[in-house]
C-alpha cells in the first residue's frame, strides 16, 4: 500500500496514543567526526568489492557516492577482519587473491590465503576514498612466511595508497582472540597483554622503518598512525585496559581507539529480530559495555585517542538469513549508529564481506547471493541523512529517552556546536510481518492492519514559540520488518536492478510530507510499526496564516 493511503487508512487505528516528550533546544556540543557512516570490508572480499584497474566495481562506488551526497564525504574504508591475519604474500601470483576454504573453520571465507601484487590495484578503483590497510599480525608473529609478508607488503600498500588515499593502518585483527579463536588459534594458551604489546610494538616499528625507506612522506606526523587495539569485544582473553596499561600507545601513534562489536551470534540460541536487534535496550547494553571499558582507560590516560567502532554489525559469524538481511536489521543499523553517536563514538565502520548475510550490499553475483543493494544499506542511508552534510555543519546526537517500550527510540541532531536543534529521528521498531515465515518469500494472504504510534515532541525553541512552522518529514519504509526488498528512504530506492544503485524515486511512495510545529512548540509525527520518521527543521517553512501570533 502507498504510504499516504496507509496513513489515512490508519488514522482511526492508532495503536498507542500520543506520548509526549520534551526535547531541549540546545545541548553541549559533542560532535561526531566526518565520515561517521563508514565501512569495514573483509580483507579477502576487498577485490570483489572494489574490483581492479581493468574492472573497477562501479556499483560499489555508486553506493559510496550516494552516502557522500547526504553526509558530505564518502565512507572511510577499513580493509581487514579475520582474513587479514590469514593472508600471506606470493609475489608470483598472477591474480589478486588465492583463497582456499576449510569448511571446518569457516564456510564464509577462505582461511588459507595468498595475495599477489594485483591485490593492491583494488585501492585504485574508487576516487575520494580513504583506506585503512590491515597487516597480518596473526601469522606475522607465528611463522617466518607471516613476517616476510609484512616486510614485502608494507612497500606495496604504502605506494598504492599514498597521502591522498591513506586513512590509517591496522596491525592485527582482534588479537584478544589470537589464542582462543574458533577459526584456529595462532598463539599459545599463555598469550597475554604483555606479549601482545611487545609484538605489536615490534611490528609497528618495523612498519615505520619500512615506510621511512619506501614511502618517507607517510612515515611521520599526521600521515602515520593506527587504528588500535581492534579487540573483538570486552570479555575476551585479552582486555583493552590491561593492554593500554602495558603501554600499547608508548609511541603515541594510535590515532583512533578502535573496538569491535556484534550484538549476538548468527547461531546463538534464542536470537530473534524483535528480541535481539529491534530491541533498543539490548543495543544500548551492547554499546555501553564499550563505553565502560573506554572510560576505565580514559580515567588513567586522559590522552587516549577518540573512540570508534572499527568493525561492527548485527550477528557475528556473518549474520543470519531472515534476520540480518531484513528491513528489521536496517532499523537496528539506525539505532546502533545513532545510539553510539549519542554516547561518544566518533565514527562507525559497518563490516561486510562477499555473501555475508548482514552486508549492506553484495558487490558481485555468486551462486549464493545475487549482486545487489541489501536492506542494511538503507539503514546506512538513513543515518547519513540524519547527520546531514558534515562538511558544512558538524553534528551532536542526543538520545531522547522514550518511556514506553524497548522497541522504540528517538534521537535529536544538533548543529552549530550543539546550539541548534536541526532534526529528530523516531524509530518504531515494533515488528510487523508481511510474509508467513519471516523469510520474505510467501506473502501473508490476510495481513493485519499495520498499527502506528503517535509521538508528540515539545521543542522549546524561541523560533517555534514565535510562529507556526511546517517541517519536512522523511521516512525509512518497507512493507514490514521481514521485508528484504522494496525498501525506500524518502521515496528513493538504491536497488541495483533499477539503475545500478543510483537513486530512483519510486512512484508508489509519498514524498514532500510535512508536519506542523504549533505555536506552543509541539509537533506530532505518526510512525507505523517497523518504520522510521525524521523531522527536519532545516527543511521547513513558516506558516504565515496569522495563527502563530499571540501564542
Ligand atoms: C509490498 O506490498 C504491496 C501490497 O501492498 C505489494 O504490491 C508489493 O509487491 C510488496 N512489495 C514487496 C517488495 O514485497
Ligand atoms: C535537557 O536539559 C536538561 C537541563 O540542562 C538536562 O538535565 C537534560 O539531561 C537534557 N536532556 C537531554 C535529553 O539532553
Ligand atoms: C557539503 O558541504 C560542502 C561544504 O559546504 C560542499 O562543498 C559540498 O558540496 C556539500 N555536499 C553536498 C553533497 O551537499
Ligand atoms: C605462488 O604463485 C605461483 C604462481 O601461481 C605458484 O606456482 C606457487 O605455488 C605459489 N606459491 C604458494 C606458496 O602458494
Ligand atoms: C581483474 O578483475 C577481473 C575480473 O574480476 C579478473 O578477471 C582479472 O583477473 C583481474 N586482474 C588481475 C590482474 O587480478
Ligand atoms: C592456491 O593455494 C592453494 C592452497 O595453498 C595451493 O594449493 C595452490 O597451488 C595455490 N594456487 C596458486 C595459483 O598459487
Ligand atoms: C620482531 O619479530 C620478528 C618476527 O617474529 C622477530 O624475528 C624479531 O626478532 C622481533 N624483533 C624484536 C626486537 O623483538
Ligand atoms: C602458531 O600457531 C600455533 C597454532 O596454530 C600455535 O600452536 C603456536 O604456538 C603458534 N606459534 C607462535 C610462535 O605463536
Ligand atoms: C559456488 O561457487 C564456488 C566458488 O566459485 C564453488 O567453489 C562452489 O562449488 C559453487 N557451489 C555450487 C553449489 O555450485
Ligand atoms: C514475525 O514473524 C516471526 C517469524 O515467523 C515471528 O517470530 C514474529 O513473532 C512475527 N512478528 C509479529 C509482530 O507478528
Ligand atoms: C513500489 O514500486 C516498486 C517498483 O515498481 C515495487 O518493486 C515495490 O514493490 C512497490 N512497493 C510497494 C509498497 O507497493
Ligand atoms: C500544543 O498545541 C497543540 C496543537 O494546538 C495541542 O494539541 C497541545 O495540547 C498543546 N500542548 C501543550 C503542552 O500546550
Amino acid at each position: 500500500m502507498k504510504l499516504s493511503a496507509f496513513l489515512s487508512a490508519i488514522a482511526s487505528h492508532i495503536f498507542v496514543t500520543a506520548a509526549q516528550y520534551t526535547v531541549n533546544s540546545s545541548t553541549s556540543g559533542n560532535d561526531i567526526f566526518d565520515g561517521y557512516v563508514s565501512y569495514s570490508i573483509e580483507f579477502s572480499s576487498f577485490p570483489d568489492f572494489a574490483g581492479n584497474i581493468s574492472y573497477p566495481n562501479k556499483f560499489s562506488d555508486t553506493l559510496l557516492s550516494n552516502i557522500r551526497d547526504l553526509i558530505g564525504t564518502k565512507p572511510y574504508i577499513r580493509v581487514g577482519g579475520n582474513t587479514q591475519d590469514y593472508a600471506l604474500y606470493n609475489a608470483s601470483l598472477p591474480y589478486a587473491l588465492n583463497g582456499t576454504f576449510d569448511l571446518g573453520r569457516s564456510a564464509d571465507y577462505p582461511t588459507t590465503i595468498f595475495i599477489g601484487p594485483s591485490y593492491f590495484e583494488s585501492y585504485q578503483t574508487w576516487n575520494d576514498v580513504k583506506f585503512c590497510h590491515g597487516f597480518n599480525m596473526g601469522l606475522g608473529g607465528n611463522r617466518s612466511s607471516g613476517w616476510q609478508t609484512l616486510l614485502e607488503t608494507v612497500p606495496l600498500a604504502c605506494k598504492a595508497l599514498g597521502r591522498e588515499k591513506l586513512y590509517l593502518w591496522t596491525y592485527g585483527n582482534e588479537p584478544d582472540l589470537f589464542s582462543t579463536s574458533a577459526q584456529g588459534p595462532v598463539r599459545p594458551a599463555r598469550w597475554d597483554e604483555r606479549t601482545y604489546v611487545s609484538q605489536w610494538l615490534n611490528g609497528t616499528r618495523t612498519i615505520k622503518t619500512l615506510l621511512q625507506e619506501h614511502c618517507p612522506e607517510l612515515s611521520s606526523g599526521d600521515s602515520y598512525g593506527y587504528l588500535a587495539p581492534s579487540f573483538a569485544g570486552v570479555g575476551n582473553r585479552l582486555k583493552a585496559p590491561a593492554a593500554w596499561a602495558q603501554n600499547l600507545n608508548v609511541d603515541k601513534n594510535i590515532r583512533l581507539f578502535a573496538t569491535h562489536n556484534y550484538i549476538s551470534g548468527a547461531t546463538s540460541p534464542g536470537v530473534t529480530l524483535q528480541g535481539t536487534l529491534m530491541n533498543h535496550a539490548n543495543t544500548k547494553r551492547s554499546v555501553d559495555a564499550h563505553i565502560i571499558e573506554y572510560s576505565k582507560i580514559k580515567s588513567v590516560d586522559p590522552s587516549v585517542p577518540p573512540l570508534i567502532f572499527g568493525e561492527t554489525n548485527s550477528l557475528y559469524n556473518q549474520g543470519r538469513p531472515g534476520l540480518s538481511n531484513t528491513f528489521g536489521a536496517a532499523l537496528w543499523v539506525v539505532d546502533l549508529n545513532l545510539y553510539s553517536a549519542s554516547v561518544g563514538f566518533k565514527r562507525v565502520h559497518m563490516h561486510m564481506g562477499t555473501n555475508y548475510r548482514y552486508g549492506s550490499w553484495q558487490p558481485i553475483s555468486t551462486n549464493i547471493t545475487s549482486k545487489g543493494t541489501k536492506a542494511p544499506y538503507y539503514g546506512n542511508i538513513a543515518v547519513a541523512a540524519m547527520m546531514g552534510n558534515l562538511s558544512r555543519l558538524s553534528v551532536t546526537i542526543v538520545e531522547i529517552t522514550l518511556s514506553s517500550s524497548t522497541a522504540e527510540a528517538a534521537y535529536a541532531a544538533y548543529t552549530n556546536g550543539g546550539k541548534t536543534l536541526t532534526r529528530i529521528m523516531v524509530l518504531n521498531m515494533r515488528g510487523y510481518n508481511t510474509t508467513v515465515d519471516g523469510a520474505g518469500l510467501v506473502p501473508l494472504t490476510d495481513i493485519p492492519i499495520r498499527p502506528a504510534v503517535d509521538y508528540r515532541f515539545i521543542i522549546n525553541t524561541k523560533e517555534a514559540a514565535a510562529k507556526r512552522k511546517a517541517v519536512g518529514v522523511q521516512r525509512l519504509w518497507a512493507n514490514g520488518s521481514d521485508a528484504i526488498t522494496g525498501i525506500t528512504w524518502d521515496g528513493w530506492s538504491y536497488n541495483y536492478e533499477l539503475d545500478e544503485g543510483r537513486p530512483v524515486r519510486l512512484a508508489n511512495t509519498t514524498v514532500g510530507e510535512t508536519a506542523t510545529v504549533s505555536c506552543n512548540g509541539s509537533v506530532v509525527v505518526t510512525v507505523p510499526h517497523s518504520s522510521i520518521a525524521m523531522l527536519d527543521f532545516a527543511q521547513g517553512s513558516d506558516i504565515n496564516d496569522g495563527s502563530g501570533s499571540g501564542i
